[in-house]
């Protein structure tokens, strides 16, 4: 559970964990990885979910969120219904609409070019799309740029949470959830990991904060317009994420093992940390299960 500073030319993909090969074995093999898909049919997800198993390590800080449950069904709604609507548009897809390195509006056009050359060059190192991105999934990205702006470093929002992790007071009423990524593996795994967190950041109306690590400010460009995505530096929790594992009081796994997601006033407590890694036992994985998403999802009401 040590942070490992690598060169990151040394430490590409898998290859920092010596004994991954077998674990990732395990997990494809374990029935949580292939709940509710075949594996086969649909390799790029069980993926996704597999990597994001084995070797993220994300820690969630929750305050409140408005209404999850009616905007979990009309999001659903309208992912089904716009999926229905890409397919028919597909042949007749132009991509003159929106310039080509915003990549078919998937990045915000509120960015000054110059700020990071790589946002804008991307788009000239691989070939054209050739799908138009989903209305939908265009309109979440805006949407929650704009939550990230609302919520990110140093906004009110984000003021009054630090006043209250610090105090270890349970959270007042607020719309900004925040999800804290680690940096935690080699480049490989942080980059597959850090798309995980943005995609459960995105589907969980959470604010994506990312720990810089040692090189993670060089390594990527600033996704989000006018906010920061960087946790900084005085965030109070930042000198125990190396020390945070399955025996941390804050681990959501032990928490269930010990039948104690309640603190001792019968109220929520004010985060809690997920081992995403590739050692977690049963207790931590069930964090995948929609009942357990659905406690998080109220985490500090
Ligand atoms: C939040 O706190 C920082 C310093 O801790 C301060 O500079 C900033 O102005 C505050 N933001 C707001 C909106 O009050
Ligand atoms: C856990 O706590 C709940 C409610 O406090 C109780 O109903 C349940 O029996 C407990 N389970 C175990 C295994 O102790
Ligand atoms: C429990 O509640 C009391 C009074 O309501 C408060 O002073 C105390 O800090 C709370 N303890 C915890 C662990 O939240």
């Amino acid at each position: 559970m040590k942070r490992v500073n690598k060169s990151p030319d040394s430490d590409l993909g898998t290859q920092s964990d010596p004994d991954n090969g077998s674990n990732y074995d395990n997990v494809l093999r374990d029935p949580v990885a292939q709940y509710g898909f075949e594996f086969n049919s649909m390799r790029m997800m069980g993926l996704a979910v597999v990597t994001l198993m084995l070797v993220s390590v994300l820690f969630s800080v929750s305050v409140v969120l408005r209404d999850p449950p009616d905007d979990g069904v009309w999001e659903a709604n309208e992912a089904k219904s716009f999926e229905v609507k890409s397919r028919k548009e597909e042949d007749s897809f132009q991509s003159a609409e929106v310039p080509k390195e915003l990549l078919g509006g998937l990045l915000s056009a509120e960015f000054d070019k110059k700020s990071c050359l790589s946002r804008y060059q991307s788009a000239f190192y691989r070939k054209e799309l050739s799908r138009k991105p989903s209305s939908y999934l265009i309109s979440r990205l805006r949407s929650y740029e704009a939550l990230h702006q609302r919520c990110g470093p140093y906004t009110k929002s984000y003021n009054k949470t630090l006043q209250k992790l610090k105090s270890g007071n349970q959270p007042e009423s607020s719309d900004c959830n925040y999800l804290v990524w680690i940096s935690f593996s080699g480049l490989g795994n942080r980059i597959l990991t850090l798309a995980s967190a943005f995609l459960y950041a995105l589907l969980t109306n959470r604010v994506l904060l990312v720990d810089p690590g040692v090189d993670m400010v060089d390594l990527f460009c600033e996704p989000f317009p006018e906010v920061s995505w960087f946790l900084p530096s005085d965030f109070p929790l930042k000198n125990q994420f190396d020390s945070f594992d399955q025996i941390s009081p804050h681990c959501y796994g032990r928490l269930l093992k010990n039948n104690n997601t309640m603190n001792s006033n019968g109220s929520s407590r004010s985060f809690v940390y997920l081992h995403l890694v590739h050692d977690y036992d049963d207790h931590d994985k069930l964090f995948f299960c929609d009942e357990d998403q659905s406690f998080l999802q109220k985490y500090n009401r």
